[in-house]
């Protein structure tokens, strides 16, 4: 039997202890800042029927599905992302209960080309509100998405806000719709990322008659051409009539003007896509500072007869945002972000830290009104969330504690009773420095103090704590730990004496471990807040 080492699967990682605690503690911040602000955890399947993404997750999201047959042949998927399952649970519900806002965690798969950041299996944690009406909504998603990066310590983020609504509503006032307005609405990602030119060869190339028997487009908009309705058609048809003085060869009168109605309904739906393209263009070029942006938008809108509406929505919430704490230098403006998933109606919006590089974006979200109808919910139900990824916010978090930026999150204490008679005060140590949210494992073993540093600084603890009889009631003496042992005192501060253990948290703060980026099992973020530090 072959005995070769079996590889795991490629875009997949095994997370060895330190890893696993770093995402778990991200985790918990996450969902605290959620549960702080009045959602409610679920819990949703990873498989799923493959439907509930074909339906309207759109081709970027499909394309990278992992699908099959089970031994029932049904087509079932791993979840690619969380929202339609958390939709789909809530339509399950015996009485949907409106306002709704959740909370879910936990792996997705998507069939990605692999790097750093991008993975095939990564974890995602996200809200969703069902019953979100207006900017207030909006504003409070974006807000919440930031003020939880503010919360973990992450600081060099940006917030980029796009509206897919305006584009969906150029395209309405096109007449343009189905196959060719959904592929229109997927051409604002790629005229991004490949250029408008590119979009419009792909266009060429795809529905080179734009048209195909028997589908009719109804035109509206007279500047594109004249209207083709019922009315005109019998028009057409008299004027063939005249025009041929009865000479048609073998068709009849009816097949002509139809075939002629048809490349009249193929050339004005060209016009239309021509000019929904030419938009797409001038939309993704509006970018920048709120005020910037939103003048060049308005002039946009204005010079294609388009209701205003959206900008003055977007307007309100920046306002808004500021109520909610988010700084206006933070928040940009894009409104050619389109985040590749079909289901969004309105504003879209998305999260970078600028040191992750091509992999940058933390959060994605947005508003999806149609989501609950379309996954067979009784009512029209306006929706809003966002999801973080959260392998990338630990990718996030480690960028800025190396580079000295973060609020460095003090590192595991080993707490050494300094004789076997110091037991009971090493006890309420270790306890006190728990309760103010200091991770601190008690040398347990019996063994001389000597050993006990040899130990902690072999194991990774980036600090020791020796507790003593002798020293001053609740103190405790710190000294930093590097893997080789204890620096040499003049090297890195160390209190001259016993410090009180209620200040430990700002001592360690004032003087992180000297070796953070150590990949030992406890010097790892693995402290976790206090209720009070969670809130601030
Ligand atoms: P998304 O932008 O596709 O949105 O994914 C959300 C986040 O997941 C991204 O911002 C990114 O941090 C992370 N992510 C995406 N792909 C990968 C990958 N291959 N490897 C690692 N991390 C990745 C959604 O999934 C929507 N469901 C968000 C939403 C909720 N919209 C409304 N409600």
């Amino acid at each position: 039997m072959e005995r070769r080492p079996l590889e795991r699967v490629r875009g997949t990682q095994d997370h060895q202890t330190r890893q696993a605690t770093s995402l778990d503690a991200m985790r918990t911040k996450c969902e605290t800042a959620f549960g702080l602000h009045g959602f409610r955890r679920v819990d949703v399947p990873v498989l799923e029927p493959a439907e509930l993404h074909l339906r309207k997750s759109g081709l970027e999201i499909i394309s990278k599905l992992y699908s099959f047959h089970d031994l029932g042949g049904r087509r079932i998927c791993l979840r690619p992302e969380l929202t339609a399952s958390m939709v789909r649970a809530a339509i399950a519900q015996p009485s949907p209960r409106l306002p709704d806002k959740m909370f879910a965690t936990g792996p997705v798969f998507r069939y990605e080309r692999p790097s750093r950041g991008r993975f095939r299996q990564f974890m995602q944690t996200g809200v969703e509100v069902l019953g979100a009406e207006g900017v207030l909504a909006d504003a409070e998603i974006i807000a919440l998405a930031a003020t939880t990066l503010d919360t973990i310590g992450i600081t060099r983020y940006t917030v980029t806000i796009g509206n897919v609504g305006i584009l969906g509503e150029l395209l309405t006032h096109l007449g343009l719709t189905g196959r060719r307005r959904a592929l229109l609405l997927e051409s604002l990602e790629d005229a991004r990322r490949h250029g408008i030119e590119a979009v419009r060869t792909r266009f060429a190339s795809l529905d080179p008659d734009l048209i195909q028997p028997g589908e009719s487009t109804r035109i509206r908009d007279s500047a594109v051409t004249a209207e083709l309705s019922s009315t005109s058609e019998d028009a057409l048809a008299r004027l063939v009539a005249q025009t041929s003085a009865g000479d048609l060869g073998r068709r009849t009168l009816a097949d002509v003007t139809t075939r002629l109605a048809a490349r009249m309904h193929a050339d004005t739906a060209r016009a239309a896509v021509d000019r929904a393209l030419a938009f797409i263009g001038e939309l993704g070029a509006v970018r920048g500072d709120p005020d910037t942006a939103l003048d060049a938008a308005r002039a946009l809108l204005e010079a294609h007869g388009l209701d205003p509406k959206p900008l003055d929505q977007l307007s309100e919430t920046i306002t808004l945002l500021d109520a909610f704490g988010v700084k206006r230098e933070r928040v940009q403006i894009d409104l050619g972000l389109s985040r590749g998933l079909q289901y969004y109606t309105g504003m879209v919006f998305e999260v970078d830290h600028e040191a992750l590089g091509a992999e940058k974006q933390l959060c994605g979200g947005g508003r999806y009104d149609d989501l609950y109808r379309v996954l067979g919910g009784r009512q029209s139900v306006t929706a809003i969330g966002f999801a973080f990824g959260l392998e990338r916010l630990v990718l996030a978090k480690e960028a800025e504690t190396i580079d000295g930026t973060g609020d460095n999150v003090p590192d595991a204490v080993f707490v050494v009773p300094s004789t076997p008679g110091d037991a009971v005060i090493a006890a309420r140590a270790a306890t006190a420095l728990r309760h103010i949210g200091v991770t601190a494992a008690l040398d347990t073993s019996g063994r001389a103090a000597r050993g006990a540093v040899a130990f902690a600084a072999r194991e990774g603890f980036a600090y020791l704590a020796m507790v003593s009889r002798d020293d001053p009631p609740e103190t405790l003496r710190l000294r930093p730990l590097t893997p080789d042992g204890v620096p040499a005192d003049d090297t890195i501060s160390v209190p001259d004496g016993p410090i009180p253990i209620t200040s430990t948290l700002e001592w360690l703060r004032a003087n992180p471990a000297p070796s953070s980026e150590s990949t030992g099992l406890h010097r790892s973020t693995n402290r976790s807040e206090t209720p009070a530090e969670a809130r601030s």
